[in-house]
């Protein structure tokens, strides 16, 4: 198991489709297998521009949750959380807005985007404006090192990259590093301190790699200090100033084009998409409705699978096989579209099952899923309050007698 640690959100819209899970949650589901991952529930972010739906939030939260599982998501593998139960959240947002430019705000792209495009909002408010900010402290306080998101996400994950360093310049050197430091020099006995000032000299003066590698060795072999002061000491050598809050890596999910039942993208706001745990019947149907290529109109014209939206669901769906015999029999009208679908209906359907069973025991027993969730939320709050313990500390919110 990798020590790395991954983090992502999703904002609580309700039963996720087939390009969620295709493009986010089976990814999900692999680092699992190899991270440590907290995945939660941007309760917070929904209300950034769904401010006027309360009554809708908890049931969008459950069902979410529930496709999380039905996906592949493993609770004993992952923390699964919502964001408003670990409130450290909210606090680290409030501080990070202290130090926090307002146009680095105002030139995040996804700002002036959703303005247009949700018109009927009004999102000309200091909540929608720090969105990107609250989702830096998601990803920051749990010191996450990769972020799986989107392509449309990078900016924010960038914004954060930027936020992290200037907390980081701003507390991370000063007053209260340099009593630390000193601290930790003198739990270390005069002669240690004695040799790492001079491996440190000859680091920063010579450029030696040697002696930045001996003091590490020399520290590595202190019984006397804790982890933190290790860090700090290690900061001192490289006359860096402390990495408090680290910078995280956006990991970029590549997501299969998953076309919608009109051919367009699949999206809940096109009402194109077939849902995770749809009723097969249904499904059936509007497959068997699915548009193909419109020169198509009889059995007997040929066809250009290029130019077919349900050939792009056979990419993801059916082998190189049937790929290659839809190739062979779509241009010569050697097999009619009804034919064609036939395998796809049988993948997507044997798919969907899969996923149902998983879902079973959460969508029968509430009790499950609240455990899941509770279980989640401890987690995140234990790795939380550590980090906010030193973040008040390095601002000076850390009051020692209250
Ligand atoms: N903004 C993300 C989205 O719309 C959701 C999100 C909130 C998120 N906080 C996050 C994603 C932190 C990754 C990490 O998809
Ligand atoms: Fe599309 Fe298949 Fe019909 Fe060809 S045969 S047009 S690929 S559905």
């Amino acid at each position: 198991m990798s020590q790395s640690r991954i983090l992502s959100g999703m904002r609580p819209t309700g039963r996720l489709h087939l390009g969620h899970y295709h493009g986010v949650l089976k990814n999900w589901v692999e680092l699992q297998n190899t991270h440590e991952c907290f995945f939660f529930v941007a309760d917070w972010h929904a209300l950034t521009t769904h401010y006027d739906a309360p009554s809708t939030m908890s049931e969008h939260v459950w069902e979410m949750v529930i496709d999380w599982l039905a996906a592949g998501v493993d609770p004993e593998k992952a923390s699964c959380f919502v964001q408003s139960c670990v409130p450290e959240h909210a606090e680290l947002h409030l501080l990070l807005s202290m130090i926090t430019p307002l146009g680095w705000l105002e030139r995040v792209p996804s700002f002036k985007d959703q303005q247009a495009k949700l018109k009927d909002k009004d999102l000309s408010t200091y909540g929608f404006l720090g969105y990107p900010l609250l989702q830096s402290a998601d990803i920051l306080i749990y010191r996450a090192q990769g972020v799986p998101v989107g392509e449309d996400q990078v900016p924010h994950v960038e914004l954060t990259r930027e936020v992290a360093r200037r907390f980081n310049h701003m507390f991370g050197r000063g007053e209260l590093f340099d009593l630390a430091v000193n601290n930790a020099l003198n739990k270390i006995g005069k002669k240690a301190k004695k040799s790492l000032n001079r491996l440190r000299q000859s680091y920063l003066q010579d450029g030696s790699n040697e002696a930045f590698l001996d003091a590490l060795d020399l520290l590595a072999a202190q019984q006397n200090i804790s982890n933190q002061d290790r860090e700090d000491l290690k900061a001192y050598v490289s006359d860096k100033g402390r990495i408090i809050l680290p910078e995280p890596a956006a990991l970029l999910t590549q997501s299969p084009k998953m076309p919608g039942l009109d051919g367009q993208k699949m999206s809940k706001s096109y009402g194109n998409t077939i849902a995770l745990r749809d009723d097969p019947a249904r499904v059936e149907k509007a497959l068997r409705g699915m548009p193909t290529d419109p020169a198509r109109v009889r059995r007997t014209d040929p066809g250009d699978p290029e130019k077919c939206p349900v050939w792009a669901l056979h990419q993801t769906y059916t082998s190189e096989e049937t790929h290659q015999w839809i190739k062979r029999e779509c241009p010569t009208a050697g097999i009619g579209c009804v034919d064609c679908k036939q395998p796809l209906i049988e993948s997507v359907l044997a798919e969907q099952t899969l996923i149902r069973e998983r879902a079973e025991p959460y969508v029968k027993d509430k009790a499950q899923l609240v455990n899941v969730i509770k279980k989640g939320n401890e987690r995140a709050r234990e790795v939380a309050k550590q980090t906010m313990a030193q973040v008040r500390d390095s601002v000076g919110t850390l009051y020692d007698d209250l």
